[in-house]
């Protein structure tokens, strides 16, 4: 009698490895990098301090900060080739689409893309982490028909980042703002991206190859997609008022409303509650749009609550309120995924660093349910 054979639809459920980086409380909603919660490194820690966190294993010490900080500085300028590459592109093109193919090109300027030493790729990821925002500014600049802007580094991460996507330095509240948006986007354990990555790299293709894989699979709308899909929603609702009868149709017209519900989560995303008290601060304090938009999205989640929250474990995840916060940091809907894979190139080169201690080539199992043994008619017989 044929084997049972027991199919776990996306991989639901299913342990790929162990993982010293990343952990998900699902059910209690808390989330910890490297054993840190994610409450203290949002309020105390900076972007650049949570990436030395998450490549090396621990906090750095003020020195390491400060060499650490030089060398993401030093990385920034992006090479003119990729420069080329991102103006080539037609401004209809969607921006995760353009990352890909910048984000593949930086390979051609490394001289050996793939290495065994944890060291040199420590090296590259902090190059792929720098100048991929550098690329994802850039690519906000062309879509606008505006020119390239050099870094500038006097500035930190983030507000290096502001000030190469809109030509102005941010003021303290903004760049704090924009460093927690990094932070909160840095790493999420083996997501969908991050297992992209992991898929590519486990047949010993080089970093690059891993990084630009886990961009593919950041785009869709069920995963880095969902915040620009949740801010478009929150556009068409427009006026406040119309906000729960948009929902309840939605819902009832079994319609999934982005920016809730996770695979893991059964409970409010801890980055969720942490955009939210942003949120609260900036609310009454934007531009009219923004305010309309802060509005809808406060009365969205607390209607979705209170159907879809404890009885049906959909919650706010991290998409949610992520719109009208980039909106406030004149951050344009089609560049949220950009920034947010930016954003996630420290946790899938960590992944990828962690995972090479010892590698095994990701080769899954499919039930095969076809025909087999079939004739093979010739061409003209068919
Ligand atoms: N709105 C309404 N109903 C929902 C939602 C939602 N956002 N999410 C899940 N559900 C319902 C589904 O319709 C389904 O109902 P059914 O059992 O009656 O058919 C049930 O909950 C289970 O949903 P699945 O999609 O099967 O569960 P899964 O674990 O695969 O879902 C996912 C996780 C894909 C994130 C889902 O919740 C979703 O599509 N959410 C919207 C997209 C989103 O916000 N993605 C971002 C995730 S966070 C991130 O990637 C950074």
């Amino acid at each position: 009698m044929a084997e049972e054979i027991e199919i776990k639809e996306g991989l639901q459920g299913v342990y790929i490895a162990k993982s010293e980086i990343c952990k998900v409380d699902g059910q209690e909603g808390k989330l910890y990098y490297r054993g840190y919660k994610i409450e203290d490194l949002a309020n105390y820690s900076s972007y650049e301090e949570v990436c030395y966190l998450l490549l090396y294993g621990k906090l750095p010490n003020s020195k390491e900060l400060a060499d650490f900080n030089k060398k993401m500085k030093e990385e920034r300028v992006i090479p003119e080739n990729t420069k080329d590459i991102i103006r080539k592109f037609s401004k209809d093109s969607q921006t995760l689409d353009v990352l890909r193919t910048a984000m593949s090109s930086l390979s051609a300027d490394d001289s050996k893309p793939y290495s065994e030493d944890e060291n040199e790729n420590i090296e590259k990821a902090i190059k792929i982490i720098t100048k991929t925002a550098t690329i994802a500014a850039a690519i906000g600049r062309i879509k606008e028909g505006k020119e390239i802007l050099e870094p500038d580094n006097s500035l930190n991460h983030s507000a290096n980042f502001l000030y190469m996507l809109t030509g102005e330095k941010p003021d303290k509240d903004s760049e704090k703002l924009m460093d927690v948006m990094f932070i909160l986007h840095a790493e999420h354990s083996s997501n969908a991206s991050t297992f992209a990555t992991l898929v590519a790299c486990s047949t010993l293709a080089d970093i690059y190859a891993g990084v630009t894989a886990g961009v593919a699979a950041l785009k869709g709308p069920l995963h880095g997609g969902a915040d620009e899909a949740a801010v478009k929603m929150m556009m068409e609702i427009g006026n406040p008022d119309n906000t729960e009868n948009y929902i309840e149709e939605a819902l009832a017209g079994k319609k999934k409303i982005m920016g809730f519900g996770h695979r893991v989560y059964k409970t409010y995303d801890p980055r969720a509650r942490i955009l939210k008290s942003y949120l609260d601060k900036i609310k009454g304090n934007s531009n009219e749009e923004i305010n309309a938009l802060i509005e809808i999205s406060l009365r969205a989640e607390k209607m979705m609550i209170e159907k879809l929250g404890k009885s049906h474990g959909i919650w706010p995840n991290v998409d949610f309120f992520s719109g009208p916060l980039y909106m406030h940091l004149n951050i344009k809907p089609e560049l949220f995924d950009t920034v947010f894979a930016s954003s996630r190139t420290v946790g899938w080169c960590s992944h990828v660093i962690e995972y090479w201690r010892n590698n095994k080539l990701f080769r899954p199992l499919e039930e095969f349910i076809g025909k087999i043994d079939l004739e093979y008619l010739p061409i003209d017989k068919r």
